[in-house]
């Protein structure tokens, strides 16, 4: 059953400026898991990439506080050449804030943000704010689906997990076709594992792919593993066709890992090449 909640709250909802980059980052960590060394650097690979999107638009999400606490996100970017806002997340952790509008508010601000001349479209609007939605959900809790088609999103083609919003009258979104970065075979990646990451959006990008390490493991015992920070290491991310994720025996893992029996299936055929 999906929860439904009847008391008012007060919130705030507040750009994220430097000042609230520690809240942004640290809002969706299960207390469980604060002190977590695998999620700190999940954490400070946020920090990087949150940094990054201050210094390039200044704006880039947004917080709900009840009092001093965060309680809320979105988080989203121009997407320039299309004159449209992609957001990229938006979450309301704890069970107790849920249903009470947060949601719809940082939402609401973001579209009321949209409508006005912006500098990342020559001061014209935007045309529409665009989503790709993922099951991020805890049992009980509202799909970002269901909420952003409830908030009035439409489908763009037969994806139902990718939706916009028009901001004018009669728009129709139509996506830019982009090609997909495509690793690029390294003779000195076969017979290993590579794992590349970098600055995330999501603190479990990080988390997963040690998940990921572990599965590599599981069904390669004697591999050896290299990590590569694409901070770090750009010139070595870039040679493999600017790829992220997991590579076996010189070839790229599409599987996510939570799903544990694709992702093992897909690593036992790299590695019996
Ligand atoms: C989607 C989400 C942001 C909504 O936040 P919220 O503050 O609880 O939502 P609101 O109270 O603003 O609700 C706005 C509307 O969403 C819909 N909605 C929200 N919760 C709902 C529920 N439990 N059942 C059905 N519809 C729901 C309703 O249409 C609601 O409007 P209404 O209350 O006037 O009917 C929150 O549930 C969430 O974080 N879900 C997980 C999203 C996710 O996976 N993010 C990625 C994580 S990495």
């Amino acid at each position: 059953m999906l929860e439904r909640g009847f008391r008012a709250l007060e919130f705030s909802i507040k750009y994220v400026d430097e000042s609230k980059v520690d809240d942004l980052c640290l809002l969706c960590i299960p207390a469980q898991n604060a002190s977590d060394p695998v999620f700190a650097r999940g954490v400070e690979e946020k920090r990087k990439w949150s940094t990054e999107m201050l210094r390039k638009f200044r704006s880039f999400a947004k917080l709900a506080y009840v009092g001093s606490s965060p309680v809320g996100l979105i988080q989203y970017e121009p997407i320039v050449d299309e004159r449209v806002v992609k957001i990229h997340c938006i979450y309301v952790p704890e069970r107790t804030h849920w249903r009470k509008g947060i949601g719809k508010k940082l939402l609401c601000s973001v579209m009321e943000d949209a409508k006005n001349p912006l500098a990342w479209f020559g001061n014209e609007p935007a045309l529409a704010l665009v989503t790709r939605t993922f099951p991020g959900e805890k049992p009980g809790q509202c799909p970002a689906r269901l909420f952003f088609t409830r908030m009035g999103f439409r489908q763009v083609g037969e994806d139902p997990d990718f939706l916009y919003y028009p901001m004018k009258e009669g728009f129709a979104y139509r996506p830019v076709v982009r090609k997909e970065a495509e690793y690029v075979p390294q003779r000195e990646d076969e017979g290993k594992a590579l794992i590349i990451y970098g600055p995330s959006p999501c603190p479990f990008s990080y988390v997963f792919l040690k998940r990921a390490e572990q599965a590599i493991v599981d069904v390669a015992p004697n591999i050896t593993i290299r990590w590569i920070d694409k901070s770090e290491e750009p010139e070595e991310v870039m040679k493999r066709g600017n790829v992220e994720g997991c590579i076996v025996n010189a070839k790229l893992i599409r599987s996510f890992v939570l799903d544990k029996d694709s992702f093992k299936k897909e690593v036992r055929e790299a590695m019996n090449r």
